[in-house]
C-alpha cells in the first residue's frame, strides 16, 4: 500500500495509533476470562487499523485526537472478523488460524460478543449518546449485511445491484461510522462525509473480493477461493458465473474443480475493479477540502491499489 506510507507521515498519526494500540489491549483485557483470552489473541494478530486510522483523518486536528472512538470501531470491526471466520469456515485471518478453528465455534462467538459489548462500553463511558447511536446503526446495517449474504449464498444471478448493497451494508457503513465519529457529527450534520465513507468501504469491499479470487496468503494473511468454496456470490464471481458455465454451476454448489482459473479468464477480475475504482473515485468526488484532504483521498487509492 504505497499511498499508506504517504498518509503515515501525517503528522500526530503514529502517537494516535500507538495508543490505540495500548487501548484496545486494555480494553480487551479488561474482564479476565476465556472470550477475552481469545480477543486478545485476535488482537495480537494485528490488522491494518485503518478504520481508527479513518476515525483519526476525519477528525478535525484542533480537536483531542479521537482515541475512544478509534477504539470502538476497531471493536466492532474485531467482533464481526471473529463472527464472521465462523459464518464463512475460514480457518486462518491475519497470518493464523482464525479464533474458532483454534478455540472452537463457541468460544469465537463468546468473544465476538463480548468485542461488541466492550466497543459499546467503552463509547457508552464518554456520554456521547450521538456517538452510541452511530456505532449502533453501523452494527445494524453489518447484521442486515450478513444476513443478505446468506440469502444470496449459492445464487448466482445475484444481481450487481444486490451485491453492492450487500457491500454498502455489511463494510460500508462501519467506514462511514469511522468518519462520523471522527467528525464528531451525526448523519444528517455530515453531508458528503458520510457518502465519502460509505462508497470507500464499498470500493475497499470489491477489492477485498478480488483479493480472495487472487491474493496470496503471505499478503492477506487469508486463504484465497473462500468466497467460491462458500457460495458467496461477489462481484468477480458472480460477473464470471454469467459468462462460464463452469464458474456458474460451482457458485450454484456444483464441483469447484477449475471454476477459480475460469474466472480469471472471464475477465471478471478487471470489470471488478473498474467498479472499485469507481466507488474510489466517487469517494474522492465528495471531499470538500476536509483538513486531511489530501490523506484521505489517498485512501481512496490505497483501499484498491492493496494486497493485503
Ligand atoms: C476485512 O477487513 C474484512 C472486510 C471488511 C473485507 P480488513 O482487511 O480491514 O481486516 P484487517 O483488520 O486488516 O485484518
Ligand atoms: C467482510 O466480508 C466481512 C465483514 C464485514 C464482517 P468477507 O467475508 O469477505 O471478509 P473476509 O474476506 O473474511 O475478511
Ligand atoms: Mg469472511
Ligand atoms: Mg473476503
Amino acid at each position: 500500500m504505497s499511498a499508506l506510507t504517504t498518509i503515515h507521515e501525517t503528522e500526530g498519526l503514529d502517537e494516535y495509533l500507538e495508543q490505540i494500540e495500548q487501548r484496545l489491549l486494555d480494553a480487551v483485557s479488561c474482564h479476565p476470562g476465556l472470550a477475552a483470552m481469545v480477543g486478545t489473541e485476535a488482537l495480537a494478530a494485528g490488522g491494518k487499523r485503518l478504520r481508527p486510522l479513518l476515525v483519526f483523518l476525519a477528525a478535525s486536528p484542533d480537536r483531542e485526537p479521537p482515541h475512544v472512538a478509534g477504539v470502538a470501531v476497531e471493536l466492532v470491526h474485531m467482533a464481526t472478523l471473529v463472527h464472521d471466520d465462523l459464518i464463512d469456515r475460514a480457518g486462518y485471518r491475519r497470518g493464523r488460524a482464525s479464533a474458532w478453528a483454534r478455540f472452537g465455534p463457541g468460544a469465537a462467538r463468546a468473544a465476538g460478543d463480548y468485542l461488541f459489548a466492550r466497543a459499546f462500553a467503552e463509547l457508552a463511558a464518554t456520554g456521547d449518546k450521538r456517538a452510541v447511536s452511530t456505532l449502533a446503526s453501523a452494527c445494524l446495517s453489518l447484521a442486515r449485511g450478513e444476513a443478505l449474504q446468506r440469502a444470496q449464498t449459492h445464487d448466482p444471478e445475484t444481481s450487481v445491484e444486490s451485491y453492492l448493497e450487500r457491500c454498502a451494508l455489511k463494510t460500508g457503513k462501519l467506514f462511514e461510522a469511522a468518519c462520523l465519529l471522527g467528525a464528531g457529527v451525526t448523519r444528517e450534520e455530515a453531508g458528503e462525509l458520510a457518502e465519502f465513507g460509505l462508497a470507500l468501504g464499498i470500493a475497499f469491499q470489491i477489492a477485498d473480493d478480488i483479493l480472495d479470487c487472487t491474493g496470496e496468503t503471505i499478503d492477506t494473511g487469508k486463504i484465497a477461493g473462500t468466497d467460491l468454496r462458500e457460495g458467496t456470490p461477489t462481484l468477480p464471481l458472480l460477473l464470471a458465473a454469467r459468462e462460464d458455465a463452469v464458474v456458474h454451476r460451482a457458485l450454484a454448489g456444483g464441483s469447484l474443480d477449475g471454476a477459480l482459473v475460469r474466472v480469471a479468464a472471464t475477465g471478471a477480475l478487471d470489470r471488478s475493479r473498474h467498479v472499485a475504482l469507481e466507488y474510489a473515485e466517487r469517494a474522492r468526488e465528495c471531499l470538500n477540502g476536509e483538513v486531511h484532504s489530501a490523506e484521505l483521498e489517498a485512501m481512496t487509492y490505497a483501499v484498491v491499489e492493496r494486497r493485503t
